[in-house]
């Protein structure tokens, strides 16, 4: 999809479909007011009425609520509901005449994202038998009567949320197709279309030669080869260490997981995606911030080899780990990246990971949960959720969750018995890895997948990348 400015006004507007929101206490404007259909148009929040105006030819009317309770969120929202009116209608070109409520660069950024997120659909291996029909879908949204800084706004939130669509492919394709290798040349393929980035690849070999006890644990159960990939983006400044989780497959291991749902877990490397298309984003947006992303990458699966309850491992900065239970994988492969990602000069970390159930339990799939060391940087990163609307809650660090990490054999175990706090577990399990630098750990495992809301749905969501290209644009002062 295209975004563009338009200057006409709204009856003079091109478009198959334009959209106009209607407030409570606002009246439909002039020109549509006797429209066909203008009677069905209500404001109520999410209801939309097709009006026959001739010029254009059709115009939908959303609903947008009270004014006071408007915000770019619902923005999104509206715009979702309108690209999938789109849809029915075969509209391939879609304006939006922005509401005039709120900062009209972030409602017209809003808006794309909105539209661009809703029309992102996972059907490549759908209607092979010719029975589908492939959806027509929108090919350009004008914006009608923004300013040029709303226009700049478009730009930045057009480039974030079709990398945002990118990630979500990666984490729709089955874990047949998104192997650790297949990360990695989608790593090597974002690197060679920009100056500024450079990947690295090392394999089981290199892994095992950098001391990753964790990551070459968990992949000693499985015949695909593991991976860690790094993307370096060259900029001034600190460097920003972005480390994702990216577990192709978690079947459990020898802990084994029950079967129902277990295929969903092939979206268990959405962190891994979203920090990967981050970084690309980062690269188009042309943003000054130095950035060392890494993805330590591999399946997780039971086998004659697989990592066994009891065993114990030697992570990459020399601590040690019994394993208490195979199912949790993630901080493992997390704690070597985390520690090389320090160890190679990050100075701030954030890590995106779909680590625990419980954060679904906790938060379900509005916030993800966040867990800092470090309050300044947990504000600048919940800041960036805020702004980007995906949102993050700030879970506690306490002695006393630190205290259940601790073996008896071991520095650590990867899981406790009592199954207390489980979200803060892992997170203070990882924090034992990040040699004191300011770290903000996001578990994605709640928000990553099957949200719900207008504008991702079903499947995968992409969380994340919005949000990390916001920070980055706020390291690197836009
Ligand atoms: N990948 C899972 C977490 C997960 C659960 C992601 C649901 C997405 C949806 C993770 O590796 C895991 O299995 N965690 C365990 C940890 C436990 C064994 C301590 C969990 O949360 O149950
Ligand atoms: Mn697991
Ligand atoms: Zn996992």
């Amino acid at each position: 999809m295209e975004v563009d400015l338009a200057s006409q006004a709204p009856a003079e507007v091109h478009a198959d479909l334009l959209c106009i929101g209607l407030f409570e206490g606002d009246e439909l404007p002039a020109p549509f007011a006797d429209a066909a259909g203008a009677g069905d148009a209500r404001p109520t929040y999410k209801r939309t009425a097709l009006l026959r105006p001739g010029a254009p030819e059709r115009v939908l009317v959303v609903g947008l609520g009270p004014r006071a309770d408007f915000d770019p969120e619902r923005a999104r929202v509206a715009a979702a509901i309108a690209s999938g009116q789109a849809a029915s209608l075969e509209a391939g070109r879609v304006a939006w005449v922005p509401p005039d409520e709120g900062d009209d660069a972030d409602i017209a950024a809003a808006l794309v994202e909105g539209t661009e997120l809703a029309t992102y659909r996972f059907d490549r291996y759908k209607g092979s038998d010719g029975d589908d029909e492939p959806r027509p879908r929108i090919e350009s949204l004008a914006l009608v009567g923004a300013s040029e800084a709303a226009g700049e706004a478009a730009r930045v939130a057009l480039v974030a949320a079709r990398a945002a669509n990118r990630a979500r492919e990666l984490q729709n394709l089955p874990a047949n197709v998104v192997t650790p290798s297949y990360l990695a040349d989608r790593a090597r393929e974002i690197a060679s279309a920009h100056e500024r980035i450079s990947a690295e690849v090392m394999d089981r070999a290199e892994v095992e030669k950098l001391g990753m006890g964790g990551l070459v644990g968990v992949a000693r159960g499985t015949d695909e080869e593991p991976r860690l990939i790094v993307l370096r983006h060259e900029g001034p400044g600190e460097t920003l260490g972005l480390v994702g989780k990216a577990v192709t497959f978690d079947s459990g291991g020898i802990s084994i997981k029950p079967s129902s749902r277990m295929h969903e877990m092939k979206m268990d490397m959405s962190g891994g995606a979203a920090v990967i298309e981050a970084v690309a984003a980062i690269a188009e947006l042309e943003l000054d911030v130095d950035v060392l992303a890494v993805v330590p990458a591999t399946e997780n699966m039971p086998s004659g080899h697989a990592l066994k309850p009891g065993d114990v491992i030697t992570q990459h900065n020399g601590k040690t780990v019994e394993i208490i239970n195979t199912d949790a994988e993630g901080r493992l492969i997390l704690a070597d990246a985390l520690s090389w990602c320090a160890e190679q000069g990050a100075d701030r970390i954030v890590d995106l990971a779909t680590l625990t159930g419980a954060v679904l339990t906790a938060l379900g799939s509005t916030y993800a949960g966040l867990v800092s060391n470090d309050d300044e940087w947990a504000s600048r990163v919940l800041e960036a959720g805020e702004a980007s609307g995906e949102l993050a809650w700030r879970l506690p660090l306490h002695e006393e969750y630190k205290a259940l990490t601790r073996g008896s054999i071991t520095d650590l175990v990867n899981a406790s018995e009592k199954r207390k706090a489980s979200t803060i577990y892992a997170a203070s399990f990882l924090e034992e890895f990040v040699d004191s630098k300011p770290w903000v750990h996001l578990d994605i495992a709640g928000t990553a997948w099957d949200v719900g809301r207008e504008y991702v749905g079903k499947g995968a969501t992409g969380f994340g990348v919005r949000l990390l290209v916001e920070l980055a644009r706020e390291l690197a002062g836009r």
